[in-house]
């Protein structure tokens, strides 16, 4: 056993800490455990290359504000306060517009006022957005119009093309998915505390696709009623220009942390408290393919500071996910660790009681998240990949009605959507039938819900939040 100087939790003061090897943890001892889903890069050396030169890039968020967002988390857990995560399955190069991102945020913006409103519960707003383009794969191969491909894994990763040369992993990608990184964190900053999020905007963030619906009006109902608020507030002589909350929200991103030596460049000690952040995104999450015990996932995870999701589905048994909590936040702390299961609206109600009871009996204070998209995806009479909203809507009443009959808080939602007018996901008020799927069908992987359907959404979640 060696004995190492540690920064320990009494203040800032070094206290001298006995560290045995198996608990030591520095950003690359995940390069020790078999790592699932990593890209077969062509050439290390590139790869390399990369690496350091990502090591020596500005972090994208600091290790205050991630912490800042532990303890808010620490509210959901405690029952105090609803997540709402939400954005595309994979961003894209492509794809990469300020109009794009702006939409995105309307959305999400839209579906927290609805929950705040509607409920009456403070709502934690958290996009998969600035880092959310790695992909895990079911299949190393996958066949496109009859032509067996390497597997797209994600923009970070490979082009998805249906041309064997395009799907070739691609280190530079790694750098370019890095600084869209930077310029949408830029953007996002800029929209939630430079004006645009203020509350006094609420109107405009309806779009016209939506606004036209029976989901707009409704919204433009919520809207006015925000507004009416504000006004009577004014007029009793509350002085609404110094109430910052009112003007700006605080916006979170957050990404499956799935390519590790990408995570590890971005991971920086905190000059302040000496403690380790994956500066790539506020808070990252482990997915359902890559939650094995000894695996090189779980290894990075255990040692940054960040709050962290593991995504649980159908074949986590009780006993996995309480020694996952275990292994991730054996001091218990709360908000560090969020679970979000997607077990899929059939399986949900005989699935999550025993885990729910494992993770509890064992004392540890997680965030329960519903993920509703994952365990529903089926391909559609046409051959496209789809979800069906009544479905997805079932799967989170059932969550719902579960962890109220556990007595434990339904801590929040985390779906895939974005603000174009797609139509991927069936189903909604102004109902996506089957055959309109081939009209805008555009994700580069999971079919997102569109503006209506994500309000449609939100409306249901507010009602089961109110107790209804
Ligand atoms: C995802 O969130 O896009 C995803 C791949 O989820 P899961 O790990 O739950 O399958
Ligand atoms: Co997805």
């Amino acid at each position: 056993m060696k004995l190492i100087l540690r920064r320990g939790d009494v203040g800032s003061t070094l206290v001298p800490r006995p560290m045995t090897t198996e608990t030591s943890w520095t950003p690359s001892t995940w390069r020790a455990r078999p790592a699932a889903q990593q890209p077969d890069w062509p050439d290390d050396g590139a790869l390399d290359d990369v690496l350091k030169r990502l090591g020596t890039r500005p972090p994208l968020v600091f290790a205050g504000e991630v912490r800042q967002l532990t303890s808010t988390l620490a509210e959901v857990a405690a029952g105090r306060a609803f997540v709402l995560q939400a954005g595309d399955c994979a961003e894209s190069f492509e794809a990469f517009t300020a109009d794009a991102i702006r939409d995105k945020l309307k959305v999400i913006l839209q579906m927290a006022v609805v929950l705040t409103y509607g409920a009456g519960v403070p709502v934690v707003k958290m996009g998969r957005i600035a880092g959310q383009f790695a992909k895990p794969r079911s299949s190393a191969t996958e066949v496109v119009e009859g032509v067996v491909l390497p597997a797209y894994r994600g923009d970070m990763v490979n082009d998805i093309s249906a041309d064997p040369a395009a799907r070739v992993a691609d280190p530079g990608r790694l750098q370019r998915a890095y600084d869209q990184s930077a310029a949408t964190m830029n953007l996002l900053r800029a929209f939630t505390k430079g004006g645009f999020a203020d509350l006094n905007q609420v109107h405009t963030w309806n779009q016209e696709f939506v606004a036209s619906s029976a989901e707009g009006q409704r919204y433009e109902r919520i809207a006015a009623g925000i507004e009416r608020a504000l006004r009577f507030m004014a007029a009793c002589g509350i002085d609404l220009a110094q109430e910052a909350s009112l003007h700006q929200v605080d916006f979170w991103t957050s990404h499956e942390a799935l390519i590790l030596g990408y995570e590890e460049a971005l991971t920086r000690q905190d000059s302040l408290t000496g403690g380790w952040y994956d500066c790539s995104a506020h808070f990252v999450w482990i997915g359902d393919r890559t939650r094995q015990r000894d695996g090189a996932h779980l290894e990075f995870f255990r040692g940054i500071n960040n709050p962290i999701g593991v995504k649980l589905g159908p074949s986590v048994s009780p006993d996995e996910a309480a020694a996952l909590c275990e292994h991730l936040n054996p001091r218990r702390v709360p908000g560090r660790l969020t679970l979000i299961t997607r077990l899929g609206a059939s399986r949900i109600e005989e699935l999550l009681p025993p885990l729910i009871r494992a993770v509890r009996d064992a004392g540890h204070p997680v965030v329960w998240v519903c993920d509703p998209m994952h365990g529903n995806t089926f391909v559609s009479a046409g051959g496209r990949k789809t979800r069906h909203l009544d479905h997805v809507l079932a799967e989170i009443g059932s969550f719902f009605r579960v962890h109220r009959a556990e007595g434990t808080w339904p801590g929040g939602v985390h779906v895939e959507l974005t603000g174009d007018d797609v139509t991927e996901c069936l189903g909604g008020a102004e109902e996506v039938l089957d055959s309109q799927l081939d009209l805008r069908y555009l994700t580069a992987c999971d079919p997102r819900l569109n503006g209506r359907q994500s309000l449609d959404l939100a409306y249901r979640v507010a009602e089961l939040l109110r107790g209804s």
